[in-house]
């Protein structure tokens, strides 16, 4: 038997290329060996969208169809919406008895996202709500609901993988062995540089280059790499490992990667030039991936299939879960 594998996405957004080079790639090697189940997190998108429904299910297909265009695989993988699956709801109520708030608000992962809420809206913990402080109870209920023995996640998700085991291991206390402890992944799709020289490329940064984005806007975001500062005229000798224009054409693995490092190290290599290079191959790499979101866009039907099939996948397991678990806390009170 194949181990599960289990992760999510946010609707929110498109993808980046941080979640192309971090996150992706790695979905992909993975389809080969395991058992993969992407979900599309709509109903963990909504607790801090719950006032903007129609952005939500819009990046609910946008995010399909950047995942199905950058390589993975509707045979392989089970890309399923969250909310279709309501057993994910059920086990949520279920195990938010066993976690207290004073616990959820010690979470580093929540810490840093309530402090990053309170900068951009202002004071007042008034503002967060019992659907919020409480996602890593539902996140605990995503893994456990798909079986996920293997969790890919960047290294931000972290204590939210800790707490689902704990909370695990708390219901197999309680209502006897049930659910399996998962391990983690590391992904690094949290922590691919932004071209501004950021440790991390996000949407809420305004340093992420998409997948969908034009011709114009990739030049213009390459155009404005951070390079070594040192560099002020074309020919002056620079240090390729402090660019972010050298760590893109590592990320894409151009193969004359080492004749670029030396260029730049001797003064033969301009930015401009350099910065043209990256844009023509990063072209090149999304071409493929353009010409399928072509292809998906103009086949609606198709995405909402793999939706549809992806989904009766994880309901056939989600629903057999949730036998073992009702059973086990004693409230399957009828036989059929
Ligand atoms: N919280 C994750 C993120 O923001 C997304 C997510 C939802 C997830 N459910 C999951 C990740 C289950 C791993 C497993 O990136």
């Amino acid at each position: 038997m194949k181990k599960n594998v289990l992760t999510g996405l946010r609707p929110t957004g498109n993808l980046h290329l941080g979640h192309y080079f971090g996150a992706v790639t790695n979905f992909i090697k993975l389809q080969k060996t395991y058992n993969v189940f992407i979900e599309i997190a709509d109903v963990q998108a909504l607790t801090d969208n719950f006032n903007n429904p129609a952005k939500v299910r819009k990046n609910v297909r946008e995010i399909t169809i950047d995942l199905l265009s950058s390589g993975v695989d509707p045979d392989k993988c089970h890309l399923f919406i969250q909310s279709m699956v309501p057993e994910i709801a059920e086990l949520t109520v279920f195990y938010s008895n066993l976690v207290t708030i004073a616990r959820l608000y010690r979470n580093p992962t929540i810490k840093t996202e309530i402090k990053q809420k309170k900068e951009l809206f202002g004071n007042s913990g008034e503002s967060v709500t019992y659907g919020f402080l409480g996602y890593p109870v539902s996140q605990a209920a995503d893994i456990t609901a798909l079986n996920g023995a293997l969790v890919p996640v960047g290294d931000d998700q972290l204590p939210i993988l800790e707490q689902t085991r704990e909370i695990i291991r708390k219901f197999n206390h309680i209502y006897g062995e049930t659910l399996t402890e998962p391990e983690h992944l590391l992904t690094t799709s949290s922590r691919i540089k932004g071209l501004d020289g950021n440790e991390k490329m996000g949407k809420s940064l305004g340093n992420a280059v998409f997948l969908t984005d034009t011709d114009e806007e990739i030049t213009k975001k390459i155009m404005a790499a951070v390079t070594d500062p040192n560099k002020i005229k074309k020919d002056d000798k620079a240090n390729p490992h402090i660019c972010m224009v050298y760590y893109y054409h590592k990320l894409l693995s151009t193969n004359n990667l080492e004749t670029i490092e030396q260029e730049c190290q001797n003064g033969h290599r301009g930015c401009v030039a350099c910065k043209k290079e990256l844009i023509e191959n990063l072209l090149s790499m999304l071409k493929p991936i353009r010409e399928k979101r072509n292809y998906y866009e103009n086949h609606p039907n198709i995405v909402d299939n793999i939706l549809k099939e992806g989904t009766y996948a994880a309901q056939k397991v989600a629903s057999e879960v949730m036998e073992k678990v009702k059973e086990n806390m004693q409230i399957k009170y009828f036989d059929e």
